[in-house]
């Protein structure tokens, strides 16, 4: 049995399960791999690890080969992966749900916290050394209590988030294309999402990213919302239109938001690196020891069911 993956870049006790499975064909270090080296490392492999950012498309299919019998992603999202080209070939694909889900929502509500008290624009005049004077209307931002919190996709990263709000005194409504199993626990209303975005205060975003979620968030949408609104993006930067959302910052049609995904990361729309309303992070949702330990083995142990022929536990559905 033959599994690949980049040993280097897996925390905790994944390079030994995997090892225990099957002989694996690993990368010299752990950076991301050029395309060419990744083709070249996957051909003849029965189980393949991926990052979120390898491409599993029908060329890296087809420089795997037959033998190839999953895709084990070590991220939640699976927007990296043709899901239809792995159904038609009857390769199972995997991701890490659940594990990173408190370390997401953390980072959330870190954005917001920043993005709505102002902290990013507060510290760069700070180490700029401008003169700075305690006043009544010096850096005011806004308060999170008694808003409301409009989660878009209330998952398990988006009712984590939304616990968080009650937490701080939010009121918390959602839109989601079905009813979610956390609403009642929350008290959460769900809305159409024109609605959501009209009366929040703060839209928090965790939805995947799917052709139908592509720019969900465009120059329309951002219109709706209001003035003093805050928007935050920790799911997948295409879900926004970043140019649309850069100019409705600089017109000051909505107050503020906080990013961690970009549209064409590692690059940001260079319309908002102009700005000091919209807080930047390099897209660290999940970046924390322990997190992307769980990450890792979760992957390795996908990967290892797969290679013994079991059940993997984590399952990505895919299209009939
Ligand atoms: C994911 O898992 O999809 C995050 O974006 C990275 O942790």
């Amino acid at each position: 049995m033959s599994i690949f993956a980049v040993t280097a870049a897996l925390p905790g006790r994944a390079p030994e399960l995997l090892a225990e499975a099957g002989e694996v064909r690993a990368a010299t270090g752990a950076g991301r791999l050029e395309r060419e080296q990744l083709l070249a490392l996957v051909e003849g492999v029965d189980v393949a690890v991926t990052m979120l950012y390898d491409r599993v498309d029908d060329e890296f299919l087809d420089a795997a080969g037959a033998t190839l019998r999953g895709v084990c992603n070590v991220a939640v999202g699976f927007d990296n992966i043709d899901l239809a080209a792995c159904a038609r070939r009857g390769v199972v694909v995997t991701n890490t749900p659940g594990v990173l889900d408190d370390a997401t929502a953390d980072l959330a509500f870190a954005l917001i916290l920043a993005a709505r008290r102002r902290l990013g624009e507060g510290e760069r005049l700070v180490r700029a050394g401008e003169p700075w004077q305690w006043g009544m209307d010096f850096m005011v931002g806004h308060d999170l209590r008694g808003g409301r919190l409009g989660i878009v996709g209330l998952g398990g990263i988006g009712a984590r988030v939304a616990a968080r709000g009650r937490a701080f005194g939010m009121e918390v409504a959602y839109f989601g294309r079905r009813e979610s199993p956390h609403a009642a626990e929350l008290e959460a209303t769900r809305l159409d999402l024109d609605e959501l975005l009209a009366t929040s205060d703060v839209i928090s975003l965790h939805t995947p990213l799917t052709p139908e979620t592509h720019h969900l968030i465009g120059a329309g949408e951002l219109d709706l919302m209001k003035p003093t609104a805050t928007l935050v993006n920790t799911a997948r930067g295409a879900v926004v239109d970043e140019a649309a959302l850069a100019q409705a910052l600089r017109e000051g049609r909505i107050a503020g938001a906080g990013l961690d995904v970009f549209e064409d990361e590692p690059n940001v729309h260079p319309g908002l690196l102009e700005l000091e309303n919209v807080v930047l992070v390099p897209h660290i949702g999940s970046a924390t020891v322990e997190t992307r330990a769980a990450m890792a083995e979760l992957a390795a142990r996908n990967a290892v069911a797969l290679a013994r022929g079991e059940a993997p536990p984590t399952l990505v559905p895919l299209p009939s």
